[in-house]
């Protein structure tokens, strides 16, 4: 189909940059969502980072990560000409860094098959890495630089977005009354009025963990711990992505000395903020950065990363006029400006682009 209308169910980072695509392609776009902050973007840390996340037997993943990755800078400054408000990005690379000798064994072996996709990950001696990087504690026994990772920070990209849009744009929640079933056959109330409503009209479901109840496809909620500290600006130079005696544990320094140090990754939907996981977190990031200790803490956040049974999302059409944009796991922020360029096309154009093929909502049967 190619729809003149597109009702977006999700106000995050996904869904709120496919309406603005959307919208510059010309279609009428209103978004559900409460408009608060219970969106994964407010705990993610924005590491734009194919070489820092691309895990053993993702290759196809990988490929979507590296092309967002591409689309990220004109992304952010087409957002700040059209908004006036900086996102944060960043090109500063990222560090991986490994405590101990098994630390750097694990890590090594990840290096070399991310190196083996032509990612860019250069091996470092620990006298070049402290030249790099002062903070790293002298015990920390290797690692490699990732010139081409990037940072943005989400909640600014969010408050642009909402910007870009404006308010006008942005409707009620809607509630997953019809937990399980399939908004094709009409089998969710809500959502099969808004489908049945008008004619040349897409519905695109990018409701995070919450879509498995608008949609019946399998998205599960993996729970995030992430802290925030305030110490002076400088502290750290890069993004450092760390293990420490089998943790693993990311840094991420914004230019007002926030860190962001972040994130457990349990299966589990509840918020609890136990302090055994921020125990584990501060322990591992003051393994490898001392001075962090120094720091203050000034927020824990607790939010759901939204995944599928194979950790990559599910892009396209469900049918009905219903697509989905769901599923982004841990790498929802990197992957929004592809997911909204390519799904924008499909719901303007009909055509879905090759790319799309691999993440196809059909694969879950
Ligand atoms: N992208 C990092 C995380 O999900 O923790």
């Amino acid at each position: 189909m190619s729809a003149t209308e597109v009702v977006v169910v999700g106000g995050g980072i996904i869904g709120l940059s496919i309406a603005w695509r959307c919208r510059q392609r010309g279609l009428a776009v209103t978004v559900h969502d409460g408009g608060g902050d219970d969106g994964a973007w407010y705990a993610a840390a924005g590491m734009l980072a194919p070489a820092g996340e691309a895990g053993f037997g993702q290759e196809a993943l990988t490929g979507l990560l590296v092309d967002s990755a591409a689309r990220w800078p004109e992304f952010a400054a087409e957002l700040e000409r059209e908004t006036g408000i900086g996102v944060g990005y960043d090109s500063v690379g990222t560090l991986s860094v490994a405590l101990t000798g098994d630390d750097l064994a694990e890590a090594r072996r990840l290096w070399a098959y991310r190196r083996e996709l032509g990612l860019g990950v250069d091996p470092l001696l620990p006298s070049a890495l402290r030249e790099r990087e002062p903070g790293l504690s002298p015990r920390v026994r290797g690692g490699a630089h990732a010139p081409d990772d990037c940072q943005v920070d989400p909640r600014r990209v969010v408050a642009a977005l909402r910007a870009a849009l404006g308010p006008a744009v942005l409707r009620g929640r809607i509630e997953a009354d019809s937990a399980g079933s399939d908004p094709s056959a009409g089998g969710g109330t809500r959502l099969a009025e808004l489908v049945a409503a008008r004619p040349g009209r897409a519905v695109v479901i990018a409701a995070g963990a919450g879509t498995a109840a608008l949609t019946g496809l399998p998205v599960r909620p993996v729970k995030g711990l992430v802290l925030r500290l305030r110490g002076a600006p400088g502290l750290l130079r890069h993004v450092v992505n760390g293990w420490a005696d089998g943790r693993h544990v990311y840094l991420v320094p914004r230019a007002d000395g926030e860190v962001v140090v972040g994130a457990t990754q349990e299966e589990r939907a509840d918020s609890t903020v136990s302090a055994g996981q921020v125990l584990e977190l501060l322990r591992a990031a003051t393994d490898l950065v001392p001075e962090l200790g120094e720091c203050e803490l000034v927020e824990t956040v607790v939010r759901h990363r939204p995944a599928t049974p194979d950790n990559a999302p599910v892009l396209g059409a469900v049918g009905g006029g219903v697509l989905v944009a769901a599923g982004h796991h841990r790498n929802g922020v990197l992957l929004a400006p592809v997911t909204a360029d390519l799904i924008a096309e499909l719901v303007a154009t009909g055509k879905s682009a090759p790319l799309l093929e691999a993440f196809a909502p059909g694969r879950f049967g």
